[in-house]
């Protein structure tokens, strides 16, 4: 399995299995099935609400033999609500407690949105804080820490622009490990992928796959499902692959790190089998051809009436 380089000198296994929406009495099997077919990254969040069914996974698998601590990538996301440096290292106490780990590998500002704290979905705009009131800066100096510590490997960062990346760097001195961002043909934030890399900041892909799954309140009436496009399906006949599959080796072939999240047996055996699928310059050109700059995880959902962010200050 392919590696990427973080600027500790780690290496993230850069096919993972991601977790968001992976349902509680579902994500138990399907990281054990995950882990005994050979993944060795496991993408969490404190808001996916999975962590403690997922911390009982690991502990049984590592138990059962299936993989050793030191095999094992864990990544886990801050929350909204902790952004204040004091909430930094107690929601990181949790995420330990509840995944059954003395460690994680990877800890990342999951949102450049801060709420009040105990706040875990907003409801009304008082809700929110806004980031002149608490500054990015302040909780990745707070991450930077932890690095320091025993409790986490590596930090970084999530949803993050290239704007933000520099400020944060700057004003901190360390830049973010990784930032994990929505990435999949129809979005491919090609200025960001190449802005990352000149930064030595590894991007892992979310939603791959399109994130079909995702609650149909998040979903728009016009929606493309970009399992269905056709190039897709050609690429796949030529390999007989799946579209799935197609989509993982092209988040690969551009060097990225790619999370399709299932909980599906047959699928998380389907999607790992697509990591090994290398696909040509012709086939990765085909695909790049189905931008439509379009994100299926929009961010409206941090910018009701009220609140202090919109969508051109959360991208940019
Ligand atoms: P399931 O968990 O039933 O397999 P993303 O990673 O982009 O968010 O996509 C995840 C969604 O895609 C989930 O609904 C998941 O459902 C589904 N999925 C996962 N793997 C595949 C695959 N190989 N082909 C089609 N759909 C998939």
């Amino acid at each position: 399995m392919g590696h990427l380089t973080l600027r500790s000198g780690d290496a993230l296994p850069a096919f993972g299995l991601g977790t968001w929406l992976s349902e509680p009495g579902e994500v138990y099997q399907a990281v054990r099935r995950a882990l005994e077919l050979g993944y060795r990254h496991i993408d969490c969040a404190w808001i996916y609400q999975n962590e403690a069914e997922i911390g009982k996974a690991l502990e049984d698998a590592m138990a059962a033999g299936d993989v050793k601590r030191e095999a094992l990538w864990v990544t886990s996301k801050l929350w909204n609500d902790a952004h204040a440096p004091e909430h930094v290292r107690p929601a990181l106490a949790g995420t330990l407690k509840d995944l059954r780990l003395e460690y994680i590998d990877l800890y990342l500002v999951h949102w450049p949105v801060a709420h009040r704290h105990g706040v875990a979905r907003p409801r009304e705009s008082s809700d929110f804080l806004p980031l002149e009131q608490m500054p990015l800066e302040k909780t990745w100096g707070a991450m930077v820490e932890l690095e320091q510590t025993d409790l986490v490997r590596n930090v970084g960062v999530s949803n993050h622009s290239l704007t933000k990346i520099d400020q944060i760097t700057r004003a901190v001195g360390t830049r973010p490990a990784v930032n994990q961002v929505e990435m999949h043909p129809f979005h491919q934030q090609r200025e960001l992928l190449a802005g990352c890399k000149s930064r030595d900041v590894v991007v892992t892909a979310y939603s791959p796959l399109g994130s079909r799954g995702r609650p149909e309140g998040m979903k728009r009436d016009d929606e493309v499902p970009l399992l269905e496009q056709p190039a897709l399906a050609e690429v796949a006949a030529e390999l007989d692959a799946t579209p799935g599959q197609v989509l993982i080796a092209w988040a690969l072939a551009r060097g990225t790190a790619v999370i399709p999240k299932s909980t599906n047996a047959d699928r998380i055996a389907q999607n790992l089998r697509g990591s090994e699928i290398e696909l040509t310059p012709r086939q990765v050109g085909r695909l790049d051809e189905l931008e439509r700059g379009e994100r299926y995880v929009t961010g409206d959902f941090w910018c009701p009436p009220g609140s202090p962010y919109t969508l051109a200050s959360l991208w940019g």
